[in-house]
């Protein structure tokens, strides 16, 4: 077997399932889960209705690089979104199963093995950038972000020597857990740093359209080398997706865009990898890039609910309302396990202790303190849980 296999770590929901296991919650609460950050929000009907008329389609292979269509739709929301002049829907915009399957394939694609490579990783993070660099036969290097640095990776920590080594950066924005958004500033170095270096930057998006002000979307890598003036989305390739935007998690579908040459050799990878999206699937997914009612909506179900449950959640923990997406990220009072264990056992709430979306180094893990709150639920829901987690912080 791979030996590398035996470096992943066991992901975060595993750990929550053993931590739980004893528990027995009062049977009188309903369960309500707030650890996994899966939207709950209604489908949109357009989905559906996309997907059942592209049903014929199952009898044909699907190509890889994705229907004309879908990839037109991609491109022009690109466009409309974050007001880009050019995106080549030809050679800058690949759809994918899902952002998940994209963000590990990605590393497998960039990531030259013949030298030593380092992956920055922000810290806490998605688990997906970690088992895809070590996968890749890359090590990564973790950027601790916490309140006291306002969860800004800190890339001008890493000397040159590192960055000689640096093949691929992952960043967040917004980010998960915290919800913090890029600015242009940071984009800015980033760049700066990948033109010296010579890196590619993987741009996770997942959250882009999850936000509280109509007025004011989340920057976005594509967005942010446009305004700096830089051609063709050199080093940079932004992966987005429908599932929290659309309600759609089980479509498994997004995209990924930006420099056509990185995608070229993506595209090669692929192709072998076999992860060419169902052509009924993609169908439905440009129907939905062409849709922005109910993304509207959807905004809306969430800042109904940040609104009224987190000065309910603020009465016992130490948090804020986040830039974007749909966690809150918490101070817990007592260690974040010991919380969320005990969360569970007398109130029957799920919550992800935020240690587990983190790695210990230099003898601290930026998540531990911290549980994560992800408001997927109803908004009847979320709002007895608030109050439940509420009555729990007072009685510790
Ligand atoms: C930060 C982040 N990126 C990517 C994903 C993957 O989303 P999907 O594969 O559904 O597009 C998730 C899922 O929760 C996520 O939290």
């Amino acid at each position: 077997m791979n030996p590398d296999l035996d470096r992943l770590q066991p992901y975060p929901f595993e750990r929550l399932r053993q931590l739980l296991a004893g528990n027995t919650p009062p049977p009188e609460l309903p369960h309500i889960n707030l650890s996994i950050g899966e939207p709950r929000h209604p489908t949109p009907k357009l989905i559906f209705d996309a997907l059942t008329a592209a049903l014929p389609a199952l009898a044909n292979y699907p190509a890889t690089l994705g229907t004309d269509d879908l990839r037109q739709s991609i491109a022009a929301w690109l466009m409309r979104r974050y007001g880009l002049t050019a995106v080549d829907p030809a050679t800058q915009v690949i759809p994918v199963a899902g952002s998940r399957e994209a963000l590990f394939a990605f590393a497998q694609t960039v990531v030259d093995r013949s030298r030593p490579a380092r992956v920055v990783i922000p810290n806490p993070f998605y688990q997906i950038y970690e088992g895809a660099s070590l996968l890749a036969g890359a090590e990564p290097l973790f950027l601790p972000c916490t309140p006291e640095n306002g969860f800004r990776m800190d890339v001008g920590s890493i000397d040159a020597a590192t960055w000689a080594q640096v093949q691929l950066v992952y960043v967040c924005s917004p980010g998960n857990p915290h919800g913090r958004v890029m600015t242009i500033d940071e984009w800015g170095e980033l760049f700066a740093l990948a033109d010296r270096h010579g890196f590619v930057i993987a741009s996770d998006e997942c959250y882009s359209e999850i936000y509280f002000d109509e007025a004011t979307p989340p920057l976005g890598g594509l967005q942010a080398a446009a305004l700096l003036g830089r051609s063709g989305y050199d080093k940079l390739v932004a992966f987005g997706s429908l599932s929290k935007r659309s309600n759609a998690p089980g479509l498994r579908s997004g995209f990924v865009a930006g420099d056509a040459a990185v995608l070229n050799s993506f595209l090669r990878y692929r192709t072998y990898h076999g992860t060419a999206m169902g052509a009924a699937f993609q169908a439905a997914s440009a129907a939905a890039w062409r849709d922005e009612a109910h993304v509207v909506e959807n905004r809306r179900l969430y800042a109904a609910k940040f609104r009224q449950a987190t000065p309910i959640v603020q009465q016992v923990l130490r948090t804020s309302m986040p830039e974007a997406a749909f966690y809150l990220w918490a101070r817990t009072p007592i260690g974040e396990e010991e919380f969320a264990r005990r969360l569970h056992a007398q109130c029957n709430v799920t919550v992800l202790p935020g240690s587990y979306l983190g790695r210990t180094r230099g003898g601290a893990n930026p998540g531990s303190g911290f549980v994560r709150i992800a408001l997927v639920a109803t908004e009847a829901e979320v709002l007895q849980a608030a109050q439940r987690i509420a009555e729990f912080g007072r009685s510790l």
